[in-house]
């Protein structure tokens, strides 16, 4: 069958927009599953970049569907400036499709998202405003508005008339910005994108289906990373969404047995914006210069991201919840001319050697990283002939970094991406599709 999913493997800004990209140029249609605008998806092409996130990196193709499936939550007014983004740069979005189901993102909910954070106080998440936990909140609690509701404008009225006073009431008792909306302006509103985006609104689970059944190929995208999962991640330091393998299925309404391959999208090394357990994290001016060598500085919210070395027990967490059958393993370039490079293979906790990563705070609070040392690899002239010629044209060393991920994790390291362009990666499998 012709499906495959992407899945970042750590904290999130693994590349998978990258690879999304690369791997998008024989799939038919691209689809997110989770999260929302949350996501900074970058792809550079030639001299263009573009930053995505909420669509699909698929738009940047010409001639795919790119399809927000109904775990998505979506800001549509948002959505109004990034497809902006991409038809100022002369692309099209006809070929966007979004989930009758996906849920949307109202200001309360950006509002209640700040106000959440300051109630938290020391305890904050470090969560991008984006409103994206309140809006699963409502979701979950049964009174979100779905994008389908565009379509039927006539019927959000009555629901308005008892979500507003109640998220008026709650911005009140929160001390949070007030929200001015009336259920008039609400309704209107709704017209509004029903007319603008209306025609892209549809059961996507039937036209995923439908397109595996006629043998077209589809790419999964995942958002966030298998840490920053709901269930599975470093909770409460996490998003709201199923970021895992499992999170494809539930948000895209594909059942389990239909997607064949699962890429972790796998960075070289580990970063992780706002706040939680890092245990592989680097301090002063060995994380300083990570995090100048490789660009490590967010796509959403610019805050620079925290740096530590590669930690294999994060990735076989990852590969455990995500099943990855292949390793697109990125930003190898950065770290060219180290003397050194650690691996961590294990956490020392109050003298217990740890395998898996564990639930609790405390314990990863204690985890001392055990680390593998490796010799470094020197960084190279000539990019373009590296790539002409392949893997083994790869510094020996780097080699040797990479087959030791791969013997630990027993996945192969199919991908390998040495530059942030569409170009700069090495493909080992080659039939994707
Ligand atoms: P995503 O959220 O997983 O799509 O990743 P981000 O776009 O947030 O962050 C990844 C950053 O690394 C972007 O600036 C990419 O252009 C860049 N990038 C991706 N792959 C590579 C690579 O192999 N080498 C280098 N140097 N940069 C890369
Ligand atoms: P991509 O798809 C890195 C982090 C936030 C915060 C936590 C919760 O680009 O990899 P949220 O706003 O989701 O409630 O914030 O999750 N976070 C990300 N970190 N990359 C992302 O997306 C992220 N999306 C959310 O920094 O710690
Ligand atoms: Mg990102």
């Amino acid at each position: 069958m012709p499906t495959l999913a992407i899945i970042g493997a750590q904290w999130g800004d693994e590349g998978k927009g990258k690879i999304t990209d690369y791997l998008a140029e024989d799939s038919d249609a691209v689809v997110r599953f989770q999260g929302g605008n949350n996501a900074g998806h970058t792809i550079v092409i030639g001299d263009n970049v573009f930053k995505l996130h909420l669509l699909p990196s698929g738009v940047l193709r010409e001639g795919k569907l790119a399809i927000i499936g109904n775990g998505v939550v979506v800001n549509m007014d948002d959505m109004a400036e990034e497809i902006k983004q991409i038809t100022d740069a002369g692309l099209s979005i006809d070929g966007l499709r979004i989930s009758d189901r996906a849920h949307l993102i109202q200001n309360y909910h950006k509002k209640l998202d700040g106000a959440e954070e300051i109630y938290r106080g020391k305890n904050s998440v470090g969560t991008t405003k984006k409103g994206i936990g309140p809006t699963y909140q409502d979701k979950i609690a049964r009174y979100g508005f779905r994008a389908g509701d565009i379509l039927e404008p006539e019927l959000v009225r009555e629901k308005a008339e008892f979500i507003l006073p109640m998220k008026k009431d709650l911005l009140k008792m929160m001390h949070a910005e007030e929200c001015q909306c009336t259920v008039e302006k609400f309704e209107d509103k709704f017209k509004r994108w029903g007319e603008t985006f209306g025609k892209y609104v549809c059961d996507t689970s039937v036209l995923i289906n439908d397109m595996i059944d006629e043998g077209k190929n589809i790419l999964f995208e995942g958002a966030q990373g298998a840490m920053l999962d709901i269930d599975h991640g470093t909770y409460p330091y996490v998003t709201s969404s199923s970021t895992v393998g499992g999170g494809i299925c539930s948000g895209s309404g594909v059942a389990p047995n239909r997607i064949d391959n699962v890429v972790g999208c796998l960075k070289a090394y580990t970063t992780r914006v706002g706040e939680g357990p890092f245990v592989t994290e680097l301090e002063g001016e060995a994380e300083e210069e990570l995090q100048k060598k490789g660009g490590e500085f967010g796509v959403t919210t610019g805050r620079g991201r925290r740096c530590g070395w590669l930690d294999l027990v994060v990735a076989e967490h990852a590969a455990r919840l995500c099943g990855f059958t292949h390793w697109a393993i990125t930003k190898l370039d950065v770290l060219n001319d180290y003397d050194k490079i650690y691996v961590c293979t294990g956490y020392d906790v109050d003298g217990k050697v740890l395998k898996h990563f564990p639930a609790s705070l405390s314990k990863l609070e204690k985890a001392k990283p055990i680390y593998k040392e490796f010799d470094g690899w020197d960084s190279w002239d000539d990019s373009e002939k590296i790539i002409k010629d392949g893997y083994d044209a790869l510094p020996k060393n780097m080699r040797t970094y990479i087959e030791f991920i791969e013997e630990y994790t027993k996945i192969p390291a199919s991908i390998i991406s040495i530059g942030p362009k569409r170009s700069e990666t090495i493909d080992r499998f080659g039939k994707w599709f």
